[in-house]
């Protein structure tokens, strides 16, 4: 057996764990792969033949292979495996030693690990890592947090893996802690407002419109030409191609309306909350998810309030073109909401984001890249401590070029009765927030009314109450 060879050690062979095993192996790196289930060693294996990649299905002879101080990386499903995995590795590992967990982790739990293996002596990662399959084979997002001297041990080989834009590589040190696997969830948050508004899109065009499922692809394609380029709009284009092999038919039409989840979009609206930070399209994206899994109570409520969906009353080119318009405003919603919450995130969990550097990073790799977020990285290089980038000059232009489209947009859905709660939210969102006066006066009064609650006055400092039944 080869002894302590091995740069880094990957626990999970499942697709992303062999991807990304595979993509440093392609790098040059010497790399040893342990799963306890054989069949995904032997199929590692089999994919490696040639390379610098040692598979084993024995834990203790996997920590062998790895040269000291050594480096482990996990790639399982988030939550109890992850706490297993490292209690699998403590009798293993000695001090210096470095765990990098690169799945999904909810943040607090990475912080109460960090804590945990810092008292024994053992540095900790917490790393997000986007792309799906294909990323995790051929150049992932990366966005790592923990102790910058953990980091710069492994930078190299993840700057290596990592995707690259314009030679750049989509991975940089993102703060202490949770940080990276805070920005994680960020993005996946912001991707399922995404999917949903592209999911409203194909419901307005197909239900609205009556357009087939190779003129729903020729739309995409046309938005991914565009302004509107990015991964899932591509992938959209792709799947309305996708012939099934069972029916012939096209693979889209055979599937269930059912939005299964992991979890991250739902931490994404929970910190939210728990920050105060608004951040309706994503909640309503989670919302969506949820409403979907209700099939069978859809199909009852679907036959007492039935109504027929009248066609959109005006030309179908004209519409495609605003709703491209609207689909862009609302993204810019989407991404703001999501950095706005990673802005709040910074100042209360100190993780001193540089949300440049986040911007930079989800440009290559990620599930969420796209064009927009050349013009985000821009909006943080000009004005590094923006507070939303609705306050940026070139986003609120293209905002403001798009509005009434996404206006246009949201009115025709309400008149056809179709859902598209989170085009609403998006447009609901940018209204609020331009909006100098809230009702929220009234609100405190009610407060005060009800509950004594005090409220703040315009003219004068301090808080009042009122005894409003006197009188
Ligand atoms: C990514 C994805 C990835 C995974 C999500 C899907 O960035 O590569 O976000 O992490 O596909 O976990 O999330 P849901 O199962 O919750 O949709």
């Amino acid at each position: 057996m080869e002894t302590q060879r091995h740069e880094i050690g990957m626990i999970g062979l499942g697709v992303m764990g062999r991807n990304l095993l595979l993509n440093m192996a392609d790098h040059g790196f010497p790399v040893a792969g342990y799963d306890n289930d054989p069949s995904k060693v032997e199929a590692l294996q089999k994919e490696s033949a040639g390379s610098k990649i040692h598979g084993v299905a024995n834990i203790t002879d996997f920590i062998r292979l790895l040269r000291s101080p050594r480096a482990v990386m996990m790639l399982v499903p988030a939550g109890p495996p992850v706490d297993s995995v490292i209690g699998d590795l403590m009798p293993l590992l000695e001090k210096g030693d470095l765990i990098i967990d690169a799945g999904n982790s909810y943040f607090k739990d990475t912080n109460a690990r960090a804590r945990n293996l810092a008292a024994k002596g053992i540095q900790f990662l917490g790393v997000g890592v986007s792309g799906g399959e294909e990323g995790a084979r051929h150049g992932p997002s990366i966005m790592p947090g923990g102790p910058e001297e953990a980091y710069e041990r492994v930078r190299p080989l993840l700057e290596a893996v990592a995707a690259k834009v314009d030679g750049d590589p989509c991975v940089a040190y993102l703060g202490p802690g949770s940080a990276g696997h805070f920005v994680k969830t960020v993005h996946n948050g912001i991707e399922y407002a995404l999917m949903q508004l592209l999911a409203e899109t194909y419901d307005l065009m197909k239900r609205g419109l009556g357009l087939s499922d190779d003129q729903l692809r020729d739309v995409y394609d046309t938005w991914n030409q565009g302004e509107l380029n990015g991964y899932l709009v591509e992938i959209t284009t792709r799947i309305f191609s996708q012939v099934d092999e069972k029916t012939g038919r096209r693979l889209i039409d055979e599937i269930l309306d059912v939005g299964k989840q992991n979890g991250t979009g739902m931490w994404t609206s929970q910190s939210a909350m728990e920050l105060q930070v608004p951040a309706p399209t994503i909640d309503l994206a989670v919302a969506m998810r949820d409403m979907s899994v209700l099939e069978k109570q859809r199909e009852t409520a679907g036959e007492i309030f039935k109504q027929p969906i009248p066609p959109i009353a005006c030309d179908r080119r004209i519409f495609i073109d605003q709703l491209g318009h609207a689909l862009y405003a609302a993204m810019i919603m989407a991404y703001t909401q999501g950095m706005a919450v990673l802005a709040a995130a910074s100042d209360k969990y100190e993780y001193h984001l540089d949300l440049e550097r986040v911007a930079r990073i989800w440009r290559g790799g990620c599930i969420i890249r796209a064009a927009l977020l050349e013009d985000i990285r821009m909006a943080y290089r000009n004005q590094p401590g923006l507070p939303n980038l609705l306050l940026a000059p070139e986003l609120s232009k293209k905002v403001m070029a798009n509005q009434r489209d996404l206006r246009r947009v949201v009115c025709v859905a309400i008149e056809l009765g179709l859902p598209a709660p989170c085009f609403m939210t998006a447009l609901g969102y940018f209204d609020g927030y331009r909006s100098a006066w809230l009702p929220a006066n009234l609100i405190q009064a009610q407060r005060d009314y009800f509950g004594a609650h005090s409220y703040e006055r315009i003219d004068v400092k301090g808080t009042f109450h009122t005894d409003w039944t006197k009188s």
